[in-house]
């Protein structure tokens, strides 16, 4: 009894010992090295822990279960001891290493701002290409314009409701706002000889209180075609050829019979519904049709305005609002949005 206690007791006494310090020596390690060091002494094949586990065949055999589940306990303990230093140690690297580095390549990368092209500026740059491919080139007019050339050379009679101040914008010293793109033709015709064939995109002014439809800025492309011997056929199959390009296939003009002072005949041109096949939708308000464009022939009188002889020369003219066709192609509902430098909404374009 006595001689067994005298053996055993060694191997208590170790784990005792090994229990009192394990602890402190593990948490206090100061890097990774002395950890790994610490775990070979005491769990290393010849460590201090596995000594004692097979030492424990010289335990008297009442005693080893006991001392072998201490031994195994204390076994865990380390293991757990250890890990979480590990742990703490990494962190810490970790943490020191960020420290030095300000730079954190897991971040996200930040992507350049890019700006997009105004959804008006597209439709544009669509329809003129259209008629470029059709041989008409590019002109451009004031504006701040005249009288003479908003009103007086298009035939316009002092009385008429355009001139009034409810509808254009009148500045000082006899100047306005051009109402209209249509003055770029009388413009383009006194500086030139015909053949003439334009396109002139713009803006033009009117005042209107703005709602979703009514904008007192607003976009409109003059076209005009002017030489010998241009007929209502020519106009005809011009704005068909148009719409079919920028509408598809399928695309169908309706010429309804209307007045402008400055064509004579004139019409007004819709598009058969190219949302519902001229079913009638909400986008053509159920009438199966969309309003494109005014139109018509050069009345002689412009052409007197401007020094042309009316029996010498034909030509067509016509004025599509692109706020308009803009909208519908991309399903905008509000006319204001266009002005507005919405960022949210102009970057869906
Ligand atoms: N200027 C006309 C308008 O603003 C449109 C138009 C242009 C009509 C050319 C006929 C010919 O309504």
């Amino acid at each position: 009894m006595k001689k067994e206690i005298h053996r055993m007791s060694p191997v208590t006494e170790s784990l005792d010992r090994i229990a009192a310090e394990a602890p402190e020596r593990i948490g206090g390690a100061a890097d990774l090295d002395e950890l790994e060091r610490l775990r070979l002494e005491f769990l290393g094949r010849k460590g201090r822990l596995t000594e004692i586990l097979h030492g424990l065949v010289q335990v008297s055999e009442d005693q080893r279960p006991l001392v072998g589940k201490r031994a195994n306990q204390l076994k865990n303990e380390i293991v757990g001891l250890l890990e979480r230093r590990r742990e703490a140690l990494e962190g810490e690297r970790l943490r020191t290493e960020l420290a030095g580095h300000r730079l954190d390549v897991t971040l996200p990368g930040r992507r350049p701002w890019t700006g997009t092209v105004h959804p008006l500026s597209r439709t544009f740059e669509r329809i003129n290409q259209i008629f470029f491919s059709m041989g008409f080139s590019l002109a451009e007019g004031p504006e701040i314009e005249d009288e003479f050339h908003n009103f007086d050379a298009l035939n316009t009679p002092p009385d008429h409701p355009a001139r009034d101040v409810q509808d254009t914008i009148y500045l000082e010293g006899g100047l306005l706002l051009r109402s209209h793109t249509s003055p770029v033709q009388v413009r383009h015709l006194q500086s030139h000889r015909p053949p003439v064939r334009i396109i002139a995109p713009g803006r033009v002014f009117r005042r209107d209180t703005p709602d979703a439809s009514h904008s007192p800025v607003f976009h409109q492309l003059e076209g005009l075609y002017v030489d010998d011997h241009v007929t209502f056929g020519d106009l005809k199959y011009t704005l068909e050829k148009f719409a079919l390009q920028l509408f598809g296939p399928g695309a169908t003009l309706r010429f309804r019979p209307s007045f402008f002072p400055f064509t004579e005949p004139s019409a007004e041109v819709d598009c058969r519904c190219v949302f519902c096949a001229g079913k009638g939708c909400g986008i053509c308000k159920r009438s199966g049709w969309i309003e494109l464009l005014g139109c018509g022939m050069v009345d002689p009188n412009v052409f007197t305005a401007v020094g042309y002889d009316p029996e010498r020369w034909t030509g067509f003219a016509f004025g599509l609002g692109i706020d308009r066709i803009c909208m519908l192609v991309h399903g905008i509902n509000d006319i204001r949005l266009f002005l507005e430098s919405d960022v949210d909404f102009l970057s869906q374009f």
